[in-house]
């Protein structure tokens, strides 16, 4: 049997009835698929960031919904799926806009459609996500425009996305546009997600990179070794705030302190309206272990007592421009947001919100 709908990206597929999915925690030295079959496996890929970053986190769990609600095509089945999924991760809040969107689409399906509502739903939303990677790469490469050197931190790019990504998608599209464009990359403690991710799709990609321990950007971006920072988001609140990887703030402070243009990429379903400022944003503490090990091999005495917030909050005031697929929101506001939410297509020329393709003087340099 072909199956119907087959849609694939790097690092996650799905035929129309089963998900498969590249495992990050093994990248770079092996290429392995796993296959969540349920609800309860596809969190557990979550929680573990077998799966990981914002937008493909939600598209997972979108599916893990379609597969759970495939086996008991009811409202209670519905919910068991929600209620699996929903709180595997606290901080990228596209996850839990696309586990209610495949909720809310089957709870209001006739009852034999109830299954067949939530693998559409769950398929647009990874069709948004797809979309939505693409008008960011363009809409943030316009912005960069002339950049030579970049700094960024954590992985944004296509292992994190439906689509090319966000922040790493910028920086391929500028690539296009500028051969000579180097990228700094921030290995990004405690899981490498620089290291480990972001240089493979680099490589891939021939880009000129260089990998930098994260303690070494402030210091770089001081001798201004680097023409923009940019990095990607996993929750941004109504005023402009942004949860992202931990060590994003520190990236703020040190751009702000340099004059070097500070800048957060993402898709609108990053934004989170309900969540008026950054200080109410869950920030997720993951194990101890992830920080006493590498790999593995202990790096500090045994039983160490450890902090390990994944995500940090940097201030909307510190932020120069956020680049979503519906514009560029230059210095974010609770008012140019709510602009841009008001009606994505049309946010263009609202308030502070501008499609960086109208002219030079909507770009950072
Ligand atoms: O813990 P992770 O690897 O899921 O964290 C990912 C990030 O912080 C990314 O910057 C964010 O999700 C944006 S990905 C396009």
């Amino acid at each position: 049997v072909v199956p119907e709908r087959v849609r694939q990206s790097v690092a996650l597929s799905w035929d129309g009835r089963s998900l498969r999915l590249l495992d990050q925690t093994l990248l770079p030295a092996e290429e392995r698929w796993i296959e969540p079959r349920d609800a309860a496996g596809t969190a557990a890929a979550i929680r573990t960031l077998s799966v990981r970053g914002a937008p493909l986190i939600g598209i997972a769990a979108a599916y893990g919904m379609a597969m759970e609600i495939a086996a008991d095509p009811t409202p209670q089945g519905v919910e068991r799926a929600w209620r699996t999924l929903r709180t595997a991760r606290p901080t990228a809040v596209n996850l839990g806009h696309a586990v209610d969107r495949v909720r809310d689409a089957a709870l209001t399906a006739a009852p034999d459609d109830i299954a067949a509502a939530a693998r559409s739903e769950a398929e647009a939303v990874h069709a948004e996500e797809d979309a939505a990677s693409a008008a960011i790469a363009v809409a943030g490469a316009d912005l960069l425009e002339g950049a030579r050197r970049a700094l960024t931190l954590c992985n944004t790019g296509a292992l994190a996305a439906g689509g090319s990504g966000s922040a790493l998608a910028v920086l391929l599209e500028l690539h296009g546009r500028e051969p000579d464009l180097e990228v700094l990359v921030c290995e990004t403690r405690p899981l490498l997600q620089g290291a480990r991710l972001t240089v493979w799709e680099l490589a891939r990609a021939g880009v000129r990179h260089s990998l930098i321990v994260d303690s070494a950007a402030a210091g770089l971006l001081a001798r201004r070794e680097a023409d923009a920072v940019i990095v990607g988001c996993d929750r941004v609140a109504a005023n402009g705030d942004v949860a992202n990887k931990v060590g994003t703030y520190g990236l703020a402070l040190a751009a702000r302190e340099a004059g070097v243009p500070f800048v957060v990429a993402g898709p609108a379903s990053t934004l989170d309206p309900s969540v008026a400022s950054g200080d109410q944003i869950a920030i997720e503490e993951r194990g101890a272990d992830e920080v006493r090990t590498v790999g593995g091999t202990a790096l500090t005495l045994a039983g160490t007592s450890v902090r390990n917030p994944a995500f940090d909050v940097t201030p909307a005031a510190l932020v120069s421009a956020l680049v979503t697929e519906r514009g560029v929101v230059h210095a974010p506001s609770a008012a140019t947001l709510a602009s841009l939410l008001g009606d994505g297509r049309r946010s263009e020329g609202g308030a502070g919100v501008s499609r960086s393709s109208q002219g030079s003087e909507d770009r950072l340099r």
